[in-house]
């Protein structure tokens, strides 16, 4: 049988179907819909920066939780691989991992998922990160190599200004932290520039926070 071909998903597509065997038994997308979806690749289990990874992110699934957020990992290892390590770390640093990791050992998610870049590796994924909407849609991509630790915390605040602007119908600007002010649409029509109250740039406006 011909191996997957390497595909790269896009904002506002939907995300690649899978089925899987993880730590919490065979998974697909669809078990995920009605929620949102972190999925993210790790480069291999037993791994320095994967362990500091897997830490903060079990320390953060209670507030992704909170914001109807699952957390799905993968790297092409075996279930067996995913279960001892997940449970060395439990065992050596004190934090039970709260989420499923699922096992790709025929890469056939990463590809579908673009998560191998052939020159870091193509046996082992870099670290791609995931945001998927409860329809299916993929809202956000996150690449990092796999010598850098991604930072969990931009994680949270990445899903918490997608749901609250999905929420919202406005923007969120740069550097922007939960509670503080959205950006209005900027108007499509010159009746609509207008129409903004004056003091204020007809292209940038922020709506206080509730
Ligand atoms: C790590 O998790 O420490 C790691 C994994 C693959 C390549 C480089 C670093």
């Amino acid at each position: 049988m011909s191996e997957t071909p390497m595909t790269l998903p896009r904002l506002g597509d939907s995300a690649p179907d899978f089925e899987a065997d993880s730590t919490h038994g065979r998974l697909a997308l669809k078990d995920f819909r009605g929620s949102w979806l972190v999925l993210f690749s790790h480069p291999a289990d037993f791994t320095p920066v994967c362990t500091t990874e897997f830490i903060a992110l079990a320390h953060a699934a209670d507030r992704l939780g909170a914001l109807n957020c699952q957390l799905l990992g993968l790297s092409i290892d075996s279930v067996y691989s995913h279960i001892a390590w997940l449970r060395t770390i439990e065992a050596q640093f004190g934090t039970a991992i709260p989420f499923p990791v699922l096992a790709d050992h025929d890469r056939a998610v990463a590809l579908r998922y673009g998560m191998l870049m052939p020159g870091e590796s193509s046996t082992e994924a870099s670290r791609c990160l995931f945001v998927i909407d409860p329809d299916g849609i993929v809202r956000a991509m996150i690449y990092y190599p796999m010598i850098v630790g991604r930072n969990i915390e931009e994680v949270v605040r990445l899903v918490t200004a997608l749901t609250t602007t999905a929420a919202a119908k406005a923007s969120a600007p740069a550097n922007w932290q939960p509670g503080e002010a959205l950006l209005e649409p900027a108007p499509r029509t010159v009746e609509g520039a207008a129409a903004r109250n004056a003091g204020a740039d007809w292209f940038l406006q922020y709506r206080n926070a509730d």
